[in-house]
């Protein structure tokens, strides 16, 4: 299920004049964001605080389900993922490494062993399983994340800059898998991103961090 998030004046600085300063918005559930704008404006602040990694300075985030509000626990923390660019892998196989997060959630083998394919898949590493995620390219380390990331099925997914620094084939896998998580609205997907053509092949709703707040474009 897709949770939605409102996000209420929320500031952030880091021991300087703040870096998002009294920023409104209220992301519904199961649609896509992107987040643009230049190096140094605030994304991934923004992407860490609405994965829980940092607490804004002032103000609020309400997580929904529905229309109910969601306690902030290690349940909602379950619900959310947020994929950094330079992700920590595993040093052990492609699959281990997939099948790991539906591990800890306790799931049975076998659903553990045919979500891990699948999603393994749809990132097209099938031909890689078996092979130490520490070896892959860059690109397939990349695609590897976005598998990691996808197989939980989160109801809130965070994407920091899911494309940088990879080429235009690995691009192309990237992006469809995630129209692929798109399509199911399971998961409400935000992502940042500095390239417009991405952020308009991806999302729903275009988004810029203008003047230290989030505004439509
Ligand atoms: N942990 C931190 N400590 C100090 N300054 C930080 C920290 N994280 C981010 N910043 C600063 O906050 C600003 C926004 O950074 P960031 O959110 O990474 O922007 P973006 O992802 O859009 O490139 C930058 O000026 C950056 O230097
Ligand atoms: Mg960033």
């Amino acid at each position: 299920m897709p949770i939605g998030l409102r996000i209420s004046d929320i500031t952030r600085g880091y021991n300087s004049s703040p870096v998002i300063d009294n920023c409104s918005y209220t992301f519904q559930a199961g649609s896509v964001y992107a987040i643009m704008g230049p190096n140094g404006c605030g994304k991934s602040t923004l992407l860490r605080i609405f994965g829980l990694l940092e607490s804004p300075s002032k103000g609020n985030l309400t997580y929904y389900s529905g229309n109910s509000e969601l306690a902030q626990d290690m349940k909602l923390r379950r619900m959310i993922t947020l994929l950094l660019p330079d992700i920590g892998l595993f040093n052990t196989t492609v699959l281990k490494n997939v099948e790991y997060g539906l591990k800890i959630r306790g799931y049975n083998k076998k659903r553990i062993h045919d979500a891990a394919q699948e999603a393994i898949e749809l990132v097209g590493l099938t031909h890689k399983m078996n092979q130490n995620a520490l070896l892959l390219s860059s690109g397939q380390k990349r695609r590897l994340g976005i598998a990691r990331a996808l197989v939980i099925k989160p109801s809130l997914l965070l994407l920091d800059e899911p494309t940088s620094a990879i080429d235009v084939e690995n691009t192309e896998i990237v992006e469809s898998a995630i129209l692929r998580i798109k399509q199911e609205r399971s998961s409400t997907i935000i992502l940042s991103t500095h390239e417009r053509a991405q952020a308009d092949r991806l999302a729903d709703r275009l988004l810029m961090v203008e003047n230290k707040r989030l505004v439509e474009v």
